[in-house]
């Protein structure tokens, strides 16, 4: 069970979280400006003269770190039908794990899942492969570090992975009595 205390502190590394990213947004923002009037002046030493009205400038900047790979194993050993089998991620830029389940699944056909956006906490994983989440069978999808089993204390729109790591989804239950 979450207790109240729990949320707390999820809620508090999350504030955290976004002071630290919005930080950063700031100042990548401020260098992708810089590297766009660079870009600008170059234009314009190439094109002197012209009058022709230029196009904006469309630059995208994202929080992305170098290429990584990583494994992502889904275990059911909870309920029928069983199963375990993994996807690797390659040469992905490194960010949150969330993106690198979209490129899984987007190259993996036999890989499928389905997030429900909570605000500010971001996506919680539903569904992997048919299999769901349910309040009234107390079962969730947990996020594993891979092999220790400890829980990930940031969920999948926040953790970002380490490269070559192996993380865990493993369908089990919050209930004491299984
Ligand atoms: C995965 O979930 C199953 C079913 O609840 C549980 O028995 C097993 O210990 C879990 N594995 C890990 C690594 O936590």
């Amino acid at each position: 069970m979450i207790s109240h205390h729990q949320l707390q502190r999820f809620a508090n590394m999350q504030a955290f979280l976004c002071t630290f990213l919005l930080i950063f947004a700031v100042t990548a923002n401020l260098a992708c400006s810089r590297q766009a009037k660079k870009t600008d002046t170059n234009v314009d030493g190439d094109d002197s003269g012209s009058k022709l009205p230029r196009a904006p400038t469309v630059t995208a900047c994202g929080l992305c770190g170098n290429p990584i790979s990583v494994t992502l194993k889904l275990n059911n050993q909870f309920k029928t039908p069983y199963f375990e089998y993994e996807v690797k991620v390659n040469n992905h830029p490194q960010r949150e794990l969330i993106y690198m389940m979209q490129q899984a699944a987007d190259k993996n056909p036999a890989f499928k899942f389905s997030a429900d956006y909570f605000a500010s906490l971001g996506f919680s994983i539903s569904t992997i492969n048919g299999l769901s989440a349910s309040v009234d069978d107390k079962t969730y999808w947990a996020l594993l570090d891979h092999p220790s089993g400890a829980a990930k204390k940031l969920g999948v729109s926040s953790y970002i992975p380490l490269n070559n790591e192996v993380i865990m989804f493993n369908f089990t239950t919050w209930a004491t009595h299984t």
